[in-house]
C-alpha cells in the first residue's frame, strides 16, 4: 500500500442502511478514498451480540456488501471484506479481553443501553464488544476511525488498551484517532426530528428513509414529514423538521443555509418538500440502480468478497503474529 495514513471504519449489517447513515458516513467514506489507504468491514460478528436470525444475516451481509460497492466504494482503491471471515478478529479479541478490565467496560454507556433491553440474560459478547471493536481497528494499524459521536467512549477504550499492550511490549500498535470531520450532516427522524434517524427503527416505518425503499415511498415519506405551522423556510432550532430538510438538502446539494433559505423564503412547506424529496430521489435513485445489478450477480459478489478477505487477512495476520510473539505464544 502507498504511503497514506489508514482509515479504518465499518457498520453492522443489522439491516438496510439509511439516508442519515448515507450523508453521515457513506459519503465520507467515498471522499476518503483518495487522501488515505481505506478499508471499510462488515460488522458480522458485532451483529450477533444480539440476536439475529441466520438466513436474514446473510441477505444483510450480502446486501450491505452490494451496497459499500453500489454507493461508489472503490475494489481498487479500498479494502472492503467481512468481518467474520478474517479469523485474526475473534484472536487477536480474545488476547485483548485479557488485558482489559470489567470497571472499563462496565462504563461503557453502549453497554448500559442495549443490556437493558436484553432482560435476565445479557450474552457477554455485548459486554467485551468494545474489545471485538478494538482487535477491529488495532489488526489493521488503523490511523483514524471516522465514527460517529456515539463511538466516542469506545475509540476512547481501543486507545487505553492499546497503550497498556505497547507500554508492556513495545511499539506494537498504532495508537488511533477518531476521524472528526467537517460537521456531517446529522439526519434526524421525519417524525421525531428531535432524535437521530435510525436503521433500527421499529415503532414508525415513516421516520426512517431507507436507501432501498421504493423511491415513491422516499418521496411520500419526506413529504408527510413532521414539520412546525409556520410555513416559513428557515433554519432555527425551534423548528426540528425544517431544520432537519434544510440540512439534507443542503448536504445532497452542497447549497449553503443561506441560499437554501433564500430560495424558498416564499415557497412555503409544500414546494419545499418537493424539492428535498426530488434530490433524494434523484440522489439514491443511481445507487439503486448499481445494487439491483450487483446483487444479482453472484459471482462477482463472491469474488469480490475472496479479494477483500485475503488483502484484509494478509494484513491482520501481520499484527496478530507479532502479537502473539510478543506475549510468549509460539
Ligand atoms: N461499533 C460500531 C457501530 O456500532 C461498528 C464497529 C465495530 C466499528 N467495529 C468498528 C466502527 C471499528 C469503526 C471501527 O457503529
Amino acid at each position: 500500500m502507498e504511503n497514506k495514513k489508514i482509515i479504518f471504519s465499518g457498520m453492522q449489517p443489522s439491516g438496510i442502511p439509511t439516508l442519515g447513515n448515507y450523508l453521515g458516513a457513506f459519503k465520507n467514506w467515498l471522499d476518503f478514498q483518495d487522501k488515505y489507504n481505506c478499508i471499510y468491514f462488515i460488522a458480522d460478528m458485532h451483529a450477533i451480540t444480539v440476536r439475529q436470525e441466520p438466513a436474514k444475516l446473510r441477505k444483510n451481509i450480502k446486501e450491505l456488501f452490494a451496497l459499500y460497492l453500489a454507493i461508489g466504494l472503490d475494489l481498487d482503491k479500498s479494502i472492503i471484506y467481512v468481518q467474520s471471515s478474517v479469523p485474526a478478529h475473534a484472536e487477536l479479541s480474545w488476547i485483548l479481553n485479557c488485558y482489559t478490565y470489567m470497571g472499563e467496560l462496565s462504563r461503557m454507556t453502549q453497554f448500559k443501553d442495549k443490556s437493558q433491553k436484553q432482560g435476565n440474560n445479557i450474552p457477554t459478547g455485548l459486554f467485551t464488544y468494545p474489545v471485538l471493536q478494538a482487535s477491529d481497528i488495532l489488526l489493521y494499524q488503523t490511523d483514524l476511525v471516522p465514527v460517529g459521536e456515539d463511538q466516542r467512549q469506545h475509540i476512547e477504550l481501543v486507545r487505553d488498551i492499546a497503550i497498556r499492550f505497547n507500554n508492556l511490549y513495545g511499539d506494537i500498535f498504532k495508537i488511533p484517532d477518531m476521524y472528526i470531520g467537517k460537521v456531517g450532516a446529522k439526519v434526524m427522524g421525519l417524525q421525531n426530528p428531535t432524535k437521530k434517524m435510525s436503521k433500527s427503527e421499529t415503532d414508525n416505518k415513516n421516520n426512517t428513509i431507507y436507501l432501498l425503499d421504493d423511491l415513491n415511498l422516499i418521496s411520500n415519506k419526506i413529504k408527510r414529514s413532521v414539520t412546525d405551522s409556520d410555513n416559513e423556510v428557515r433554519y432555527s432550532e425551534d423548528k426540528p423538521g425544517i431544520k432537519n430538510l434544510i440540512s439534507i438538502y443542503s448536504a445532497i446539494t452542497k447549497k449553503s443555509i443561506d441560499e437554501i433559505e433564500k430560495e424558498f423564503m416564499y415557497s412555503g412547506y409544500g414546494n419545499f418538500k418537493s424539492a428535498v424529496a426530488e434530490v433524494c430521489v434523484e440522489e439514491i435513485r443511481p445507487i439503486q440502480q448499481r445494487f439491483n445489478e450487483i446483487i444479482k450477480d453472484k459471482a462477482f459478489l463472491e469474488q469480490s468478497m475472496k479479494e477483500g478477505y485475503e488483502k484484509a487477512n494478509n494484513m491482520a495476520n501481520k499484527t496478530l503474529f507479532k502479537v502473539k510473539r510478543k506475549i510468549g505464544m509460539i
